[in-house]
């Protein structure tokens, strides 16, 4: 070992012992013919100094020119620091290393950014040297907190007797719905394997084959369009379990939620989590993964709208769609005429044609522009269902279901964060579950599958398949922490008959079925138990747990928006042997 304790160990008792410290100079300071230097490493910053009588002139000089970032050794004796220079904030802040010899191991050359400077520089520029952005103080928490939670997650599902198996990354095109990432095949030309988007058709051959309690942390990859949450390629807690049912996982699932915040945040959570259907979350929050962190729940006033003068209302309400409203406790104040107008641009992004709303004066009654459209005993009774107070502000939207979900749950979140009705550390963990088995996709019209095509109906709606698909709800759950989804799973079809039925739906007929998962189906004719699992997001799990909003602060090496890696600039071309040995050819012109 080139050291003997590293920056951030010693204190007050280790006065007077001989150390070697390794780390990299975040700071240099020459104070009156001594240098003082903040050596750095991962476990945090001890201060050196390098001056008389330790040091001579020769040493002090060439401390006084070693580049910040660069990386030195320095070996010396552990001193009390003078009174009046100790630094409370710093774990080492009482002590200081007094020493001779300082040896530069390699020099860094002026570096575009420094760990410690205050202002962030530019994320693109963080990605391009991302070895100089790690090495900050909130990026080394965030990855030590990632190996943290990935620890208790393994640990978790050691102790319930789980087997962890890795499944291939070269494979066949998986269900889940987004774009495949393809590799071409040198020696079969022409075909190519797919990246898996999760080991969703392995775990489910590894229950045919008798591992009843499968986990791996899997690397999954989707070609799809990212946003803050979403990655290219990303990483899934992922299980599978036979002889279950749905209540086994989401109890599972809640015993490691409770452990991963005790342990990691010292946080009680109260079990079981709660749960609610998809049909109330939409119904409650209009969006499946609602932010439970605060209240402001979704209101219906279609029965007044239908009964009032004001012609926004009644069009809709008429048409059988939807007036429903939110009740912003005593934000009347807060928001002004203009603010609201710029609340009204904001649920335009999400469909809505306009915002009607109102303010609840001192005296109860409602003021609005629109307000006199309409009766006293409307607004009375408008007033009533929202149970609004003197100094709240009543907002609506009147459009479609869909329409009124989208806009009311993105003018919820915006409100729930200006309004601050949570606290930055708060944390709420529930489940969502019996999603509907079928969505319809937009551009084909057809019944997709809104999990994976292996999704179990619930019994319950087992004749639904037939008569009525939209109302045919799955044995589905997902795992919502703070209005993320951060985790996914079902029970899955066991029963061929079924899984027929559920193709025929989504008009995969038997030739594509066999074609694309003959595998899997195969394998569940040879003695497959009742199975079903779950994947939890890790990195979502981190970013939620650290409390950030962008999933790349908890990823070492993530992609941009575009899917590119700065660092190493991936994707990058390739030379034509190589496309030739491949089969391809490649008709994008290189845009330089
Ligand atoms: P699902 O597709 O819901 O389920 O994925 C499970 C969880 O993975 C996380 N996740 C992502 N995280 C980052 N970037 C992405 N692009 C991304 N996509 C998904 C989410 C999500 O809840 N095979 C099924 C699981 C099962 O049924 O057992 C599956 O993959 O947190
Ligand atoms: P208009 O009569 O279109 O000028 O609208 C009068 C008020 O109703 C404005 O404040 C609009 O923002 C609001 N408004 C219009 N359409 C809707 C709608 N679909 N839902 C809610 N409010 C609306």
């Amino acid at each position: 070992m080139l050291r003997t304790h590293t920056c951030g160990e010693l204190r007050k008792e280790h006065v007077g012992t001989e150390v070697t410290l390794c780390g990299w100079v975040e700071n240099r300071r020459d104070h009156g013919g001594a240098v003082f230097i903040d050596l750095r490493d991962r476990y945090g910053l001890t201060q050196v100094v390098i001056g008389p009588p330790e040091a001579d002139a020769a040493q002090i000089d060439a401390a006084g020119h070693v580049p910040a970032e660069s990386v030195i050794l320095v070996r010396g004796k552990v001193a009390e620091r003078l009174v009046g220079k100790t630094n409370e904030k710093l774990a080492t802040g009482e002590i200081e290393v007094r020493c001779p010899e300082l040896k530069v191991l390699n020099t860094c050359q002026t570096p575009p950014f420094t760990p410690s400077q205050a202002d962030l520089p530019g994320e693109d520029l963080r990605l391009k040297y991302r070895f100089l952005d790690l090495r900050r103080p909130e990026m080394q928490r965030a990855m030590v907190l990632r190996s943290q939670i990935v620890k208790t997650m393994r640990d978790y599902f050691a102790e319930h007797n789980f087997i962890d198996v890795e499944t291939p990354i070269l494979g066949r095109s998986t269900p889940e719905g987004a774009r495949d990432y393809l590799v071409p095949s040198r020696v079969h030309p022409g075909d190519f394997y797919a990246l898996p988007q999760s080991p969703q058709l392995y775990k489910q051959i590894l229950m045919v084959a008798g591992f009843d309690r499968y986990v791996q942390v899997a690397k999954c990859f989707r070609d799809e369009d990212l946003r803050a949450d979403r990655q290219p390629e990303f990483t899934q807690l992922d299980l599978e379990m036979s002889f279950v049912d749905s209540d086994d996982i989401m109890g599972l699932i809640d015993g490691l939620v409770a452990k991963t915040a005790k342990e990691i945040l010292g946080k009680d959570v109260t079990l079981p989590l709660p749960r609610m259907t998809y049909e109330e979350a939409m119904r409650r929050f209009g969006h499946d993964a609602p932010d439970l962190r605060f209240g402001m729940e979704i209101i219906d006033v279609t029965s007044v709208a239908q009964k009032t003068e004001f012609r926004v209302f009644r069009a809709v309400a008429d048409s059988g769609n939807f007036v429903r409203g939110l009740r912003a406790v005593g934000a009347a104040e807060k928001y002004s005429r203009r603010q609201i107008d710029e609340l009204t641009e904001f649920v335009k992004d999400f469909g809505a044609k306009g915002l009607a709303w109102f303010r609840v004066e001192e005296d109860g009654s409602l003021w609005s522009p629109i307000a006199k459209n309409f009766e006293q005993d409307h607004l009375a009774e408008i007033k009533s269902l929202m149970e609004g107070e003197p100094g709240d502000l009543l907002l609506f939207l009147a459009d479609s279901w869909e329409v009124t979900c989208k806009g009311l749950n993105a003018l919820r979140k915006r409100l729930g964060a200006e309004l601050e009705l949570y606290k930055p550390g708060d944390l709420h963990c529930s489940w969502v579950t019996e999603f509907p088995m079928f969505e319809r996709d937009e551009e084909t019209g057809r019944w997709v599958a809104m999990h994976h095509p292996f999704t179990a109906p619930l019994e319950s709606d087992f004749d639904k398949l037939e008569s009525d698909p939209k109302e045919c709800r799955a044995q589905a759950y997902d795992l919502v922490i703070n209005g993320s989804e951060a985790g996914g799973g079902t029970i899955r079809i066991h029963d061929q008959a079924i899984q027929s039925k559920v193709f025929e739906l989504m008009d995969i007929d038997e030739a594509t079925a066999e074609d694309r998962f003959g595998f899997l189906l195969n394998a569940l004719r040879f003695g497959a138990p009742p199975h079903g699992g779950i994947a939890l997001g890790i990195d979502r799990w981190v970013m939620l747990f650290a409390g950030l909003e962008n999933i790349r602060e908890v990823i070492a090496f993530p992609k941009t928006q575009k899917a590119s890696d700065l660092m190493t600039e991936a994707p990058g071309q390739v030379d034509t042997t190589q496309l030739t040995e491949l089969h391809l050819r490649t008709l994008a012109k290189k845009a330089d």
